[in-house]
C-alpha cells in the first residue's frame, strides 16, 4: 500500500484510516477506470487519495460547507490566502455594517461570546472576498477550527457548558478546545500549503442531494449515513447544521429551529439515506443511475440494513455482473454492545461479465 499524506480530519465517519486499504482493494481487483464520482465526499478524502492517484476527481456532498472543503481540496491547485490575510479578516472594517447573527442567536450554545463575535465579523469579511481561491480558503480554515474547538467535534448539542467547565481526565481535549482562531487558522493555513496542489486534471466539486447529482465517472465511490443496530441515529445534518449555516450566512435568520435547545439551523436538511426504512430504495436509484460504472460502497457490519443487503440489491440490480464483498476488518478494537467485533465493508460492483 502506498503511502499517502493526508490532512488530518475531525469528521465524523472519515476514511481518512482507510482510504489506502480501500484503494489497494479496489487496484486487487484490476478494474480499469479514469475518472471517479466521490458521491458523500464529505472530508473529500477519498477525492484526494483518488487526486494524488492521477484521476479525473469529481466530489459532491449535499452540504455546501463541505463542497466548499472538497472545492479547495480537489478543484483547486494552490492556496492564496497568507496569514495575515487570514488574520485581517477577524477585524470589523469600519466602512461595513456587520449582522451580528450567531452573536445574537447562539448565544451560550456552541463558542463563547467573544468567539462568536469573531465568527460573525470573519464570514461576512470572508464572504466579501472577490477572489474565489482566497474565499474558499477562508471558508476551509473556519470551518475545520470550528469542529476542532467544539466537544466531540459536533453541533447536535448546545453543550457550550461542558467545554467551559470541563474537569474530566483528557485535558488534552480542553486545550484544544481553548485554542484561539488565531492560533487554529495558522495551523490550518500551513494544512492548506501543504496539501493543495495540480495533479493535471480538470477536478470538479459539486453541492447536490447524491439523488439529484447529474455527474458521472467511470468509478462511483459510496460512502454514505450509516445507521448503528445499537444506537439512536444522529444525522449529518444534525451533527453539522451549524456550519451549514455559516456557509449560507444571509439565510440562517429564516433558517433557524427556535423550538430546539440548540437552535438547529434547518437548510439542506433531508431524510434521503438518513432513515433506514428508505435506505436501500435510495441506494437502488443510484445503483440503477450509475449502471455503466463500477460502484465501491463503504459500510459497516452491524449495521441496518446489513453488508448481506446491500450485496443482494447489487446482484439483483446487475445481475450479469460480478459483485465482490470484502471484509476489511476492526475499525475500532472495542466489541459492541451486542459483543459483535466491528468491521468495515467494501462492496464493490465491478462491470466485469459473469
Ligand atoms: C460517511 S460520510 C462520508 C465520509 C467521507 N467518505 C470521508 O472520508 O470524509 C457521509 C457523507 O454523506 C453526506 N450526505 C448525507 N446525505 C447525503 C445525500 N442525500 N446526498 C449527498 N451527500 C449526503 C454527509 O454530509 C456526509 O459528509
Amino acid at each position: 500500500m502506498r503511502e499517502i499524506n493526508l490532512p488530518v480530519t475531525r469528521y465524523y465517519g472519515s476514511k481518512r484510516k482507510l482510504v489506502g486499504r480501500i484503494w489497494s482493494e479496489i487496484e486487487n481487483l484490476d478494474l480499469a477506470f479514469d475518472s471517479v464520482l466521490d458521491l458523500f465526499g464529505g472530508t473529500a478524502i477519498f477525492s484526494y487519495y483518488a487526486k494524488v492517484m492521477g484521476k479525473k476527481v469529481i466530489y459532491n456532498d449535499i452540504f455546501s460547507f463541505n463542497t466548499a472543503i472538497g472545492r479547495k481540496l480537489i478543484q483547486q491547485t494552490s492556496n492564496d490566502l497568507s496569514y495575515e490575510e487570514a488574520l485581517a479578516l477577524l477585524q470589523p472594517n469600519p466602512d461595513y455594517l456587520y449582522k451580528k447573527i450567531i452573536q445574537e442567536n447562539f448565544r451560550n450554545i456552541y463558542f463563547t461570546d467573544a468567539e462568536n463575535e469573531q465568527i460573525d465579523i470573519f464570514i461576512q469579511n470572508a464572504n466579501e472576498l472577490k477572489d474565489e481561491n482566497k474565499r474558499l480558503s477562508a471558508y476551509y480554515i473556519l470551518f475545520q477550527s470550528c469542529i476542532i474547538k467544539r466537544p466531540y467535534n459536533l453541533f447536535h448539542r448546545n453543550n457550550l457548558n461542558m467545554r467551559l467547565n470541563y474537569n474530566g481526565g483528557n485535558f488534552g481535549n480542553k486545550k484544544t478546545w481553548e485554542r484561539s482562531f488565531e492560533e487554529l487558522f495558522e495551523r490550518f493555513l500551513k494544512e492548506l500549503d501543504e496539501f493543495t496542489f495540480d495533479n493535471g486534471r480538470d477536478n470538479l466539486a459539486v453541492n447536490f442531494n447524491a439523488l439529484d447529482c447529474q455527474e458521472t465517472a467511470d468509478l462511483i465511490y459510496i460512502d454514505p449515513p450509516y445507521f448503528s443496530s445499537s444506537r439512536n441515529h444522529t444525522t449529518y445534518h444534525a451533527k453539522y447544521h451549524f456550519l451549514e449555516g455559516l456557509a449560507n450566512y444571509d439565510k440562517i435568520i429564516d433558517h433557524i429551529n427556535h423550538a430546539k435547545n440548540n437552535k438547529e439551523i434547518t437548510i439542506n436538511k433531508s431524510d434521503h439515506f438518513e432513515k433506514s426504512a428508505t435506505f436501500l430504495a435510495d441506494l437502488e436509484r443510484i445503483v440503477r443511475r450509475y449502471n455503466d460504472s463500477i460502484i465501491v460502497i463503504s459500510y459497516r457490519n452491524n449495521g441496518i440494513p446489513s453488508v448481506q443487503s446491500i450485496n443482494d440489491l447489487l446482484v439483483l440490480c446487475r445481475p450479469d455482473r460480478r459483485v465482490h464483498t470484502l471484509d476489511l476488518g476492526l475499525y475500532g478494537y472495542a466489541l459492541n454492545k451486542g459483543n459483535q467485533f466491528n468491521s468495515e465493508f467494501l462492496i464493490i460492483g465491478t462491470n466485469n461479465i459473469i
